[in-house]
């Protein structure tokens, strides 16, 4: 197994950080940067995707599938991309998505995603499998913080660390549906990838519970932070324990979203984990158009819809608006950033996203985030079959 902690091993190359951060102009030229650096079994865990990995691979290609019918001599001088979400204004429908265990990526971890998230101001969702308490996340940003939570076996203890995130300051928890067991990755299978002993799951530690990680995967000794028995009832639960929203995490079907929003949910988060769950399971671009239209329905008030999986461009996030995301998140991207390059490199790759969004929204003759919703299929549409 790796000992893996973030060996950053181009810190022997003579071209500084930053230059080397400079020179990457897309996510690729970072996520290369970052297979340099990261642990071979480390990378292998980020970037896998469940069996055959396809919907890891339709994730991407689906968004590419969109084209967007431009708009010619609108002024777009006063374009920007900020929006609302939750009550608290953002600069970017753009929100970090929860990715387990970063200080694999770099010694920094959350800690170094948090404080990128602060400068750019936008929301960070820390995922249960963290590297890094929660209080000291919480400290290292100025913006939303968001807690992605794993209802586990033991439903004192999920109920406890949400109060303990909630009077840590945590803004909203987003709590994930598409885990009822770990899906396989088989290149950790072949790695025999477990937690490195350097590292603890430190939010999901109990008195008296097991301190190791034994056991292949992230399963073994954290196998009670899931539980294969929940149902919409747990939701609900979760819902009425918490003043902050909740969003439910890791759905693909109209019906849902719908019993989501009837539990209490105030936000959906259209996902299927990235790919890493069921394998098969469909693009997040292709099921998100029905899924925001139930959300919109007559269920109640109107629900956020947030939506993951694929996005690999700033362009991806005018076409997700466009099918009527509120907003967009993003996985290993950030986790490609920080591997490149600590807290510094997430900057970088959030950086070149809102770019590539301001400019893909000047192009498309578009001003807002508002503006590109209402477009909506006018703007963005399926390439026709011939
Ligand atoms: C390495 C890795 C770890 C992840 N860990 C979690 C997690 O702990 N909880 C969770 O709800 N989702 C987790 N996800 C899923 C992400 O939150 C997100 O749904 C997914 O990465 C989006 O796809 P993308 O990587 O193509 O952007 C993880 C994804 C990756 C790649």
């Amino acid at each position: 197994m790796s000992g893996s902690g973030g060996t950053n091993r181009t810190e022997s190359d003579p071209t500084s950080l930053a230059e080397r951060l400079a020179r990457a102009v897309n996510l690729a030229d970072l996520a290369a940067l970052a297979e340099a650096n990261i642990e071979r079994t480390a990378w292998d865990y980020y970037r896998s995707g469940a069996w055959d990995e396809t919907t890891l691979a339709r994730n991407e290609s689906a968004w590419r599938e969109l084209e967007i019918h431009y708009r010619g001599m609108v002024d777009v001088s006063g374009r920007h991309g900020r929006t609302t979400l939750f009550g608290r204004e953002v600069p970017c429908p753009l929100v970090l998505a929860p990715t387990a265990m970063q200080k694999m990526a770099h010694p920094d971890g959350e800690c170094a995603t948090a404080r990128a998230a602060s400068t750019a101001g936008l929301p960070m969702c820390l995922s249960s499998l963290s590297t890094t308490a929660l209080e000291e996340v919480r400290a290292a940003t100025s913006a939303p913080l968001w807690m992605q939570i794993y209802i586990s076996q033991d439903r004192g203890f999920t109920r406890d660390l949400v109060a303990r995130a909630e009077a840590a300051g945590v803004d909203a928890f987003a709590v994930t549906a598409d885990t009822p067991v770990w899906g396989v990755r088989e290149r950790d299978m072949r790695n025999g990838f477990r937690v490195p002993d350097n590292l603890h799951i430190v939010n999901l530690e109990r008195p008296g519970g097991p301190t190791g990680h034994s056991g292949v995967g992230i399963g073994g000794a954290l196998s009670w932070t899931i539980d294969a028995s929940l149902t919409w009832k747990d939701v609900e639960m979760l819902a009425s324990s918490t003043s902050r929203p909740l969003i439910v995490k890791g759905l693909c079907r109209p019906d849902d979203v719908r019993a989501a929003i009837s539990s209490g949910a105030k936000g959906v988060w259209i996902s299927n984990h990235g790919g890493r769950q069921l394998d098969g399971a469909p693009a997040t671009a292709d099921v998100l158009a029905s899924c925001v239209e139930a959300a919109r329905g007559p269920v109640g008030q109107p629900v956020t819809a947030i939506v993951d999986g694929g996005v690999r461009r700033g362009v991806d996030i005018l076409r997700a608006l466009a099918l009527g995301a509120d907003a967009v998140a993003v996985g290993r991207p950030m986790l490609w950033g920080l591997g490149a390059g600590g807290e510094a490199g997430v900057r970088r790759a959030l950086q070149i996203l809102r770019d590539e969004f301001e400019l893909a929204m000047a192009l498309s003759g578009v001003r807002t985030p508002a503006e590109i919703r209402e477009l909506g299929i006018d703007l963005v549409r399926r390439r026709a079959t011939r």
